[in-house]
């Protein structure tokens, strides 16, 4: 038995404390974890539940959605409904926001999350998770869009879940972040990996490879240098990893070091990038940022971007800062053309100008 365990309630009364605000948050936080459990015992069933599969519906972004996306989604929403502490919510499964009718008084937070990433892997019974972040409602009024359209750095708590071979809970308040693992028999949260350090120095690189092509000179620079390894610049080599689900893909990285990659690229020129900054990109930053890491679009900090969409898509590059920080150079270089191999078209277009 482990001695003095640290629940997640033990943990979260110790680290906010002070403002009735620090304290309702606390307990939001454990109305999360709750709906982290049911989807933990949702997905744990696999067929045996019923639960597989995809439903005829598509969600805003077009994709069709599985079972288990909707009832995640339902599992979020009737959580802080019930819960009281949320005015208002915008999820990947919900085209607008949804406002959470506020009974008795109205609730100081709004919630923006990803009920189920990485849902292509459920029916091959691979790691999934949920994504969430944690931001201040209006006082006095009723949500509404521009009031979730605040940029990362404002939010308030972030973090996710991953139903892995074990389903752990990472969350972040500002101070550090912090790892639970479910104790499934007791149905609690134990503190098992606290203040949670990304290493700085890393050879693992995370990228879907089959969209090289379409990727801008800077990202296909960097993974060829990894790619050749001793051969080449990097002087050591490199392995690749990837899962196809962004929270199995940036816990690895939390927990061994490495630099995860959805860049953006020309096979739908109409996206920025695949992944949306309000429930994916920007709390996986802050929980990235907050154990010493970085999260970068390749030109600009993550946390620093003026939403304005709840489904915006941004580009990617999020983990170890000695790596992030060497692609936002080779970003750079290639857009002042001083990158000897590669010059971008805007480059020479202006350098034309100039002449
Ligand atoms: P979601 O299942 O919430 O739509 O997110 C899936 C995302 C992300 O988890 C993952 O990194 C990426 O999509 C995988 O994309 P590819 O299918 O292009 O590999
Ligand atoms: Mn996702
Ligand atoms: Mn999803």
């Amino acid at each position: 038995m482990h001695q003095g365990r640290t629940t997640l309630s033990k943990f979260l009364i110790q680290q906010l404390k002070g403002s009735s605000e620090q304290s309702d948050l606390a307990a939001l936080l454990v109305d999360i974890a709750a709906a982290v459990k049911a989807i933990s015992a949702m997905t744990a069933k696999g067929e045996l539940g019923g639960v597989l599969g995809s439903l005829d519906s598509t969600n805003v972004q077009g994709e069709t959605q599985k079972k288990l996306d909707v009832m995640s989604d339902t599992a979020f929403i009737n959580t802080f409904a019930m819960g009281g502490l949320v005015a208002g919510l915008a999820s990947e499964e919900n085209d607008d926001i949804v406002e959470i009718d506020p009974g008795e008084g109205a609730g100081r937070f709004l919630a923006v999350f990803d009920p189920l990433d990485g849902s292509s892997n459920i029916d091959v019974n691979v790691s999934v998770g949920s994504i969430f972040s944690v931001l201040r409602a209006p006082e006095g009024r009723k949500p509404e869009v521009s009031d979730f359209l605040v940029i990362g750095r404002q939010q308030l708590a972030a973090g996710y879940a991953i139903y892995g071979p074990s389903t752990m809970f990472v969350l972040t308040v500002g101070k550090g972040t912090h790892g639970f693992t479910l104790d499934r028999e007791v149905g609690n949260f134990i503190l098992t990996h606290p203040h949670m350090q990304v290493p700085a120095d890393t050879s693992e690189f995370a990228i879907n490879a089959s969209n090289e092509r379409f990727w801008e000179p800077p990202v296909q620079r960097y993974v060829v240098e990894c790619k050749n390894g001793k051969t080449d610049v990097r002087g050591r080599d490199f392995n690749m990893r990837w899962i196809a689900s962004m929270v199995a893909d940036i816990h690895r990285i939390l927990m061994r070091g490495g630099v995860f990659m959805y860049p953006r690229d020309t096979k739908d020129p109409s996206k920025a990038g695949r992944l949306r900054l309000m429930y994916e990109a920007n709390p996986m930053s802050m929980v990235i940022e907050q154990a010493g890491g970085l999260g970068s679009t390749g030109r600009e900090r993550i946390l620093d971007i003026e939403p304005g969409d709840i489904h915006q898509r941004v580009p990617v590059v999020i983990g170890s800062r000695n790596e992030v920080e060497r692609i936002e150079k080779y970003h750079h270089e290639y857009d002042s053309g001083t990158d000897e191999k590669y010059t971008s078209p805007l480059f020479q277009e202006r350098s034309l100008y100039a002449n």
